[in-house]
């Protein structure tokens, strides 16, 4: 089926629909972006989202492309138009075209930003086998920018790190900096010893992940104990459990962390009852 896609107050079929080769989303990364999840038709958490959206903007100097109000409207008539019962809907803004390549920002009142929106099609994301599997994960060296804060398209090192995730036979990679974990290549890390939850604290070392503030808020509401500071790989290797969070994937449960397996090698209590949770939770306050 040809997707119905948005471009630049738009709908059009994927096919038709282009952009300028002087993007600067295309030439310089410079654009933000977001994944927002669909459950039984309704999207999840669309508010915490439009939020951060707003945020990274702000933070960029980039003007807003269009209001929350009409985003939403937007998000709904393309899972509409798709017809997505589950799946993903993503969002990219980027500082436009000024029809030539500069590293400087062009003036935004003649130079208007690009916003794209295309859905994802995603059968069965809810009751993913994978999660029911549990992932392995590599740690690998952080070398991406100081403000990963931002959610920019700048994904080329998540991408090598997905890619040597892959080759050494694992699903994801955890990346370290100054011996500490700051996050997965697209999500929060988290790991579990003797029924504590610790993961990292906000700051501009990790995306604030909208997965992650709401899972926080449903452990603490089910008496979890959460402890937000800094953590080595070799204390997650010892933990009794571990999971990441994302738009995406939800709570992930991790089973082993560069070869070695975490408690009995399956999906702990804590991630598998999180998921639960937040699931059931997240679909209850969808729209
Ligand atoms: N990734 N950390 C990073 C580096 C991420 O890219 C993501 C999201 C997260 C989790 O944030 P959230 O809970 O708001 O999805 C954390 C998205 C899903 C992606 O790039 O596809």
């Amino acid at each position: 089926m040809t997707r119905t896609v948005y471009v630049n107050g738009e709908y059009l079929p994927e096919t038709e629909a282009t952009v300028s080769i002087f993007d600067r989303g295309f030439l310089m990364a410079d654009g933000v972006y977001e994944v927002t999840s669909v459950l039984d038709g309704k999207l999840i958490d669309f508010d915490g989202h439009a939020v951060r959206l707003e945020r990274s903007l702000t933070e960029l100097d980039m003007p807003a492309a269009c209001t929350k109000e009409e985003l939403l409207e937007i998000h709904r008539e393309l899972v509409s138009r798709n017809e997505i019962v589950e799946g993903l809907v993503y969002l990219q803004i980027t500082r436009g075209s000024d029809g030539d390549r500069d590293f400087v920002f062009p003036d935004p009142e003649t130079t208007k930003p690009t916003i794209v929106l295309f859905t994802q099609n995603k059968p069965g994301l809810a009751d993913n086998p994978a999660a029911k599997k549990g992932a392995k994960i590599i740690s690998i060296e952080d070398i991406r920018w100081g403000r990963r804060d931002i959610k920019t398209v700048q994904l080329l090192y998540p991408s090598m790190g997905k890619m040597m995730a892959k080759k050494a036979g694992a699903d994801d990679a955890w990346l370290i900096e100054d011996g500490y974990v700051t996050e997965g290549t697209s999500n929060n890390a988290y790991f579990v010893k003797n029924g504590k939850i610790v993961t990292r604290p906000l700051s501009n070392d990790i995306l604030h992940g909208i997965t992650r503030k709401a899972v926080l808020r449903m452990a603490a509401e089910a008496q979890m104990v959460v402890e937000e500071r800094l953590f080595t790989i070799d204390e997650a290797k010892e933990a009794d459990e571990a999971f990441t969070t994302s738009a995406s994937a939800f709570v992930m449960p991790v089973v082993e962390i560069d070869g070695v397996a975490l408690g009995d090698g399956t999906p702990g209590p804590i991630a598998t009852r999180l998921r639960e949770i937040y699931l059931e939770e997240s679909l209850k306050a969808a729209i």
